[in-house]
């Protein structure tokens, strides 16, 4: 069998998603019994409670396949959202919603712009459909050039993401860059906002990207419920996007693309904001402890609007090693001079910073 003829060429030069190391592996590296998974941005604490009740109510009726068109949670997020059903696309994962879209949008020789360091996906669903991913260096201080990436738009550039945050810096850019930006983007170009940990941001200056949308113009807000919400085993996550898109949509998602526990799970999630508002600022006080334990430290970071540190490092590879066998899970870069490191419970930053304390005087500074 000729394998290279049966599958198809774009995937040649693809590499799978690595996900950061299982639980189980460094339980058995570091002899440690408490493993702080600290590398994919997961929230540290379970559903909100009201998910969990939701998702017990729905378990009997799993001989049924879902809603296909997950009509009450779309209605319920057009509601508190304030756009319309047809304007939002759920998928499984935002993941998900950067696949279909990819798929609806891409063909061979069109490009997409977006940062780096940024979101992997959005290069490798590029990929998978032809076409050309243009990577843009973030500016010094680890935040996204707009300008830079006006100016690599060009007249084959059909996608240009915006990750606000950004995922793994956790920066974000600001109201007067957004607009300024948005006034200068082609008509051509549809500008894709990925707000993943949006519920995390407590910056006043921070541009909630559907402030924007008018279903007109060529603009995606999306948004996910496994972060803050503490979904992610069960994948789901939506996009706000003008109706034609949604339609487009439709026609390549899989007909039940959001299982029915995922649909219920995050509609009972939605009615909590008390829970959100709680999460976010436990979040922000465990950022604001590791930040003076970096300081004191002198392990410099980048200061965050997200449940994670972006922190720089000259020896990345101990570093991350030397965690590891304090059974903690950081996100390493292959040999890049930093690390990702989630935040977790208060019980967890501690054990973190008590951990940083003895690497930062066994390895002589990191
Ligand atoms: C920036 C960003 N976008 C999208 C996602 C995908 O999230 P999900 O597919 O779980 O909704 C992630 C997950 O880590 C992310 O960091």
């Amino acid at each position: 069998m000729d394998w290279e003829a049966l599958i198809r060429r774009e995937l040649g030069t693809m590499v799978p998603y690595t996900p950061g190391l299982r639980e189980e592996e460094v339980r058995e590296r570091s002899g440690k019994d408490r493993i702080l998974k600290l590398s994919s941005n997961e929230h540290p604490d379970g559903p909100f409670p009201s998910a969990i009740s939701a998702i017990e109510a729905e378990l009997p009726e799993l001989n049924r396949y879902p809603d296909g068109s997950c009509r009450a949670l779309v209605d319920s997020l057009a509601e508190r959202l304030r756009v319309s059903p047809d304007q939002i696309a759920v998928g499984s994962g935002s993941n998900e919603v950067i696949r279909v879209l990819s798929q609806a949008l891409l063909e061979p020789g069109d490009e997409i712009v977006f940062a780096w360091p940024s979101f992997i996906v959005y290069q490798m669903m590029a990929q998978l459909f032809g076409a050309t991913a243009l990577k843009v260096p973030l500016a010094p201080g680890e935040v996204h050039d707009l300008p830079a990436m006006l100016a690599a738009i060009t007249d084959k550039t059909k996608i240009v993401y915006l990750c606000n945050p950004n995922n793994p810096t956790g920066t974000i850019y600001h109201r007067a860059e957004f607009e300024e930006f948005l006034a200068a983007v082609p008509p051509h170009v549809l500008v894709v906002v990925d707000e993943a940990y949006f519920e995390f941001v407590t910056d006043p200056e921070y541009p909630d990207a559907l402030e924007y949308f008018d279903g007109i113009r060529p603009l995606v807000v999306l948004r996910t419920f496994s972060k803050i919400y503490s979904l992610a085993g069960l994948r789901i996550g939506y996009g706000v996007m003008p109706k034609v898109l949604v339609e487009a949509v439709h026609k390549v998602r899989e007909p039940f693309n959001v299982n029915s526990i995922a649909q219920v799970a995050a509609l009972a999630s939605l009615a909590d904001d008390k829970e959100v508002e709680r999460r976010r600022s436990e979040n922000q006080e465990q950022k604001t402890y590791i930040y003076s334990t970096f300081d004191r430290l002198g392990v410099r970071y980048v200061p965050s609007e997200t449940n994670f540190v972006y922190f720089m490092t000259d020896k990345p590879v101990e570093v991350f090693d030397a965690l590891l066998l304090e059974g903690v899970i950081a996100r390493d870069f292959g040999t890049a001079p930093a690390l990702r490191l989630g935040i977790g419970t208060p019980e967890d930053t501690k054990i973190v910073c008590e951990a940083f304390e003895r690497i930062v005087a066994s390895l002589g500074g990191i």
